[in-house]
């Protein structure tokens, strides 16, 4: 995904990590044009989102990233586009308060880590852009993918569950997040 604006000068790391400040990283920290050029970005990226699982509405964009206590992983390609660099796409986590049927169908209160949108630009997917991302946040949350809540996956992103972290036997729900069999038998000290 290419911009009218340096992908490099906005973001320094391979992998930057934003939430409601909308700063990634110290250069744009008290810089307006900057910060208003990640928030075109968040933008751009949350309708590319929506309209690749066909939502009526984004569920990512700047202003909710402001309001809402989640963390976007934003992966970028500094090489490409003649050294300005593209965007190759996010990830979106953050913890929601759920209640779940474990596997005997009793509800249980739990407040895990949720996968909330995910996007790798068209042309890139299936390129392992979109396992890199979701390393680097397992990584940096130091969490493992059994542990997470999945809100409304798309057949793309459950294939992609199975295929890298063999995350195949889902336990029905009667909300839209998906948890698989594991989250209720590892949870031990865990909200
Ligand atoms: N059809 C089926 N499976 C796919 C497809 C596709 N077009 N694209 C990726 N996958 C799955 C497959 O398991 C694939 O393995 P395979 O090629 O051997 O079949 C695997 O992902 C490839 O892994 P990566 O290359 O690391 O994944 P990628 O960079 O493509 O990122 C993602 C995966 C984010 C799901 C990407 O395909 C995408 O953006 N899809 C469109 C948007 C989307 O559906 N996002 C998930 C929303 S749900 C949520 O966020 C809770």
């Amino acid at each position: 995904m290419e911009f009218p604006f340096d992908i490099n000068t906005l973001f320094s790391e391979r992998v930057s990590i934003l939430d409601q400040t909308l700063v990634a990283g110290r250069k744009s920290a008290g810089r307006p044009d900057l910060q208003a050029h990640i928030a075109t970005v968040i933008d751009e990226l949350g309708r590319a989102s929506a309209k690749a699982q066909q939502l009526t509405a984004p569920i990512t964009s700047a202003s909710k990233l402001q309001s809402q206590r989640h963390q976007l992983y934003l992966l970028k390609d500094a090489e490409s586009n003649g050294g300005r660099g593209v965007v190759v796409g996010f990830l979106k986590v953050g913890y929601k308060k759920l209640f779940l049927l474990d596997l005997q169908g009793v509800h249980i209160e739990t407040e895990p880590l949720c996968v909330l949108d995910f996007y790798i630009a068209e042309n890139l997917q299936r390129h392992g852009y979109g396992q890199e991302l979701f390393d680097f946040m397992l990584q940096h949350k130091n969490l493992e993918p059994v542990l997470m809540a999945y809100d409304r996956p798309s057949p793309k992103f459950l294939s992609f569950l199975a295929k890298h972290y063999c995350l195949t036997r889902s336990v029905p729900q009667v909300n839209n997040f998906v948890v698989f069999e594991g989250f209720f038998l590892n949870r031990s000290g865990l909200p």
